[in-house]
């Protein structure tokens, strides 16, 4: 048996209970979790913002040890260090075959199937195919990214959802260049990790907007050179921040169709918007058309930061090593299992950096 956070239906509160692990099938891997990370996505997926078949074992940002592997399992065996990929590609499908392995229509996280029993033997689903909130888990063998040396165990789990994410925004999709600006609006896991990789990139201005003051100090730690809180004026003040124009780059990683639109406004006219933020089905954005047309702006979303984890996770080791990438500074809150309620509460009132659940 084997602890776990258990949510046994939207709007529910997270509960600690045994469940029981089936041994790896073929193509099956079984994975001691050593850290997870607690991200925004766990709490809309907990609220019923996102959508799960349930009961669910949420959590998909981890990292940990291979325990015992199924027939046929090839890349990795017992004792490797592993992090955890929520998006794992087949490969053959229309857009893998199209290089966009981020969307693959076959993805694992996608699966209906329980992957364990609760001790009645009612089944259990798991979170976005990994199911990370648990002493242990149950993956397909391409749910898995081998550790790269150099990068500590427990912090990696965060190169499995908001650094791969963050990163891959800037450097896979927005492709930011050396002296460009950038405005990002949302500073939790996700934004701040924006932060670091548009540093990495060399951008500047590096503008980030939030609600709350006290996110400034710790965006300024991850790269920003200027903060603005988020309201009306924002738009204007990253006009005023990059001479006038407006950035060459916004971030949006607060998943709100208001954001959105403050971020697509604070660009300059030809800027491009990356949205990484989920938002909500009925939060509506509007433009009118004329704008649309003279201000000449990209407008588009990525997802798992356009990453390919197998080829960009030895990236974000290398930048690690290097001592580039700072990991540790993107964990606020080093928590137990029982306490990732605390942790939605912190997220929801936008306070701290990432919450990781420690085992
Ligand atoms: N303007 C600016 N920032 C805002 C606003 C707003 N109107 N509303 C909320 N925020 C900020 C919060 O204060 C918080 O700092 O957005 C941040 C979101 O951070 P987290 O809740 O920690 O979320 P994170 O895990 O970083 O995920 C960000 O990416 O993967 C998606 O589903 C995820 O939509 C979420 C986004
Ligand atoms: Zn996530
Ligand atoms: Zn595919």
């Amino acid at each position: 048996m084997v602890r776990a956070a258990l949510l046994t239906a939207p709007g529910r509160p997270l509960e600690l209970v045994e469940i029981d692990l089936p041994a790896p099938g073929p193509g099956q891997v079984r994975v001691k979790l050593a850290a997870a990370g607690v991200c925004h996505s766990d709490l809309s997926l907990a609220t019923g913002l996102l959508r799960a078949a349930t009961p669910v074992v949420l959590g998909h940002e981890g990292s940990g040890t291979v325990t015992a592997v199924g027939e046929g399992v090839t890349s990795v065996r017992p004792g490797d260090a592993v992090v955890l990929n929520w998006a794992p590609a087949c490969g053959s499908c229309h857009l893998c075959s199209l290089g966009e392995p981020w969307l693959c229509e076959n993805s694992a996280g996608a699966s209906t199937e329980p992957y364990a029993a609760l001790a009645d033997g009612t089944g259990v689903h798991p979170g976005l195919g990994v199911a990370a909130f648990a002493e242990e888990t149950l993956v397909a063998e391409r749910a898995l990214i081998p550790l790269p040396d150099g990068v500590p165990l427990a912090a990696a789990a965060l190169l499995g959802c908001a650094v791969l994410t963050g990163y891959g925004a800037v450097h896979n999709a927005a492709r930011v260049r050396a002296g460009e600006s950038v405005v990002v609006l949302g500073l939790g896991g996700v934004g701040l990790a924006v932060l670091q990789a548009a540093r990495i990139a060399g951008a500047g201005p590096i503008v980030a907007v939030d609600v709350t003051p006290e996110k400034e100090e710790l965006a300024r730690r991850h790269g920003a050179t200027d903060f603005l809180l988020s309201d009306e004026r924002t738009a204007k003040g990253v006009r005023q921040l990059t001479g006038g124009h407006g950035a060459d780059h916004a971030f949006e990683c607060a998943g709100r169709a208001s954001t959105i639109r403050t971020a697509w406004s604070a660009t300059r006219r030809g800027g491009r918007t990356t949205v990484v933020g989920i938002g909500g089905k009925e939060d509506l954005v509007s433009f009118s058309a004329l704008e649309v047309f003279y201000f000449a702006r990209t407008l588009s979303a990525c997802v798992y930061g356009n990453s390919d984890p197998v080829k960009d996770v030895p990236v974000l080791a290398e930048h690690v090593r290097a001592g580039r990438l700072d990991l540790e500074s993107l964990i606020t809150d080093r928590i137990t299992l029982d306490e990732i309620p605390a942790a939605f509460d912190r997220m929801a009132a936008g306070r701290g950096g990432r919450s990781l659940v420690v085992f």
